[in-house]
């Protein structure tokens, strides 16, 4: 199985965290959201230790909550002790809701309303990740009309792709994000922004892309980062208290994605940093990374009940499910893999290819073409793995579909994280 957290049981059925999933299916109904809260947990603690040790001191994860959030995710996350990235009001208020210290907060994007910054200072959040010009102005407008002096990071691009999807990879000088080392405009910016009265500047942030497997582009990307901040220490005496690497260490969603170990990763990383340091002559800032998908991915994944199994004679097979695109879009948007079993039949033989379709009305809504399971019939439970990330927080009511439940696991105790939405919170607002 791709993840140590996976397997079958003498039923047959696939279990998950221990838990035998078709019974899960039957007690709380289906589509639904499982996480292995051990499994999130574990992840934590392999990134918290390893920057512990092999980084300087004070370096930290942040966990970038829209991969996951809702309350119990920031409690978990406060209860092990590393900080959180988020990009929302909406992010911020959930963690406030669940008493995240928000001194650990960084609120990043790249077009925070002045509504957006006066919500966060009013919240307490630690620091911005400041993405422009205009920002910075108005962040220094509000904090001063608030008598506060706002800790913020420069987000600057390092001009590099790690050549993974287009609508994942970040790091590039033409992103949306950030601003550009390579034309020179992040060094000017940091001039203006170093002159702004309610501003500290706490250092650098950059974020390169989603799901690398390689330390290589961190390393690339560290580089090009210290060199810039020894730059700005030259040319302007700042002294960089904090670089942010950002997020993207990949996930294994199917087989054919390797495996990864974060800390050998981090190690990696590390030992070029300090290097790179010693060469430029520059203590080693504080480093601090934000994994998303890494820390919940393998810690999720989703339980559907089959209705049809449609065999298109001399062309295509379908397996419907009761979820879809609403519930997880990344194949729609992205075509990303999935592993995707016959949880109900998990001892079968994978012999029949498969498109697995969901049930909103658009031919797009697929969950994966063309993958071998076991032959389901109506009432089978089929399960994809891998769906910590992403798919609750991407999730939507298209056609009206209420958003299923996240059921956490732990230690062998299941228990409702996010309840599932009724037919009556889906039409809610309308007047
Ligand atoms: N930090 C920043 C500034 C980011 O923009 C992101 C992801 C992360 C951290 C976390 O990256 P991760 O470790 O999860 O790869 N919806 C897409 C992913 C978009 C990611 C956007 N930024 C997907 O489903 O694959």
């Amino acid at each position: 199985m791709i993840c140590d957290n996976i397997s079958v049981n003498s039923k047959g059925h696939l279990t998950f965290a221990g838990f035998d999933t078709v019974e899960l299916a039957e007690k709380y109904g289906t589509p639904l959201y499982l996480m292995d809260e051990n499994k999130i947990r574990e992840h934590v603690r392999t990134y918290k230790n390893a920057m512990a040790e092999y980084l300087p001191e004070g370096s930290i994860p942040e966990f970038a909550s829209k991969a996951f959030s809702c309350k119990q995710i920031y409690r978990i996350m406060a209860e092990e002790g590393i900080d959180i990235d988020t990009v929302s009001c909406g992010e911020i208020f959930t963690a406030v809701q669940a008493d995240f210290p928000m001194e650990g907060c960084f609120f990043h994007g790249n077009n925070k309303t002045d509504a957006d910054i006066r919500f966060a200072m009013e919240n307490k959040v630690g620091f911005f990740v400041a993405d422009n010009g205009e920002e910075l102005l108005a962040i220094n407008k509000i904090a001063g009309e608030l008598g506060i002096k706002q800790n913020v990071l420069l987000r600057v691009t390092p001009g590099i792709d790690p050549h993974t999807h287009k609508k994942i990879s970040t790091g590039s000088v033409e992103s949306k994000f950030g601003v550009a080392i390579e034309t020179g405009q992040a060094k000017e910016l940091t001039e203006k922004l170093l002159r702004l009265e309610n501003i500290n500047l706490k250092g650098f942030h950059c974020h390169i892309g989603s799901q690398i497997f390689e330390s290589e582009p961190f390393i690339t990307a560290s580089k090009i980062m210290l060199e810039f901040i020894a730059d700005i220490k030259a040319s302007f005496g700042f002294v960089s208290e904090i670089l942010n690497l950002g997020g993207g260490f990949g996930v294994r969603y199917t087989e054919a994605d390797p495996v990864i170990n974060y800390a050998e990763k981090i190690r990696e990383v590390a030992d070029a940093l300090n290097k790179l340091c010693g060469e430029l002559n520059l203590t080693c800032p504080k480093i601090h990374m934000e994994p998303g998908r890494s820390l919940v991915a393998d810690a999720g994944m989703t339980l559907y009940t089959v209705g049809s199994v449609k065999e298109i004679k001399g062309y295509k097979n379908y397996v419907s499910i009761d979820g879809g695109m609403a519930d997880n879009p990344r194949y729609t948007l992205y075509e990303s893999p999935y592993t995707v079993i016959t949880a109900s039949k998990a001892d079968q033989k994978a012999d029949f290819v498969a498109t697995v379709a969901g049930r909103c009305c658009e031919s797009g809504d697929l969950i994966q073409e063309d993958v071998a399971l076991a032959k389901p019939d109506r009432g089978d439970i089929l399960a994809v793995l891998t769906t910590g990330a992403y798919n609750y927080s991407m999730a939507s009511n298209y056609n009206r579909i209420a958003r299923p439940p996240v059921v956490m696991l732990k230690d062998g105790a299941d228990y409702i994280a996010v309840k599932r939405e009724t037919l009556a919170d889906v039409c809610g607002l309308d007047i």
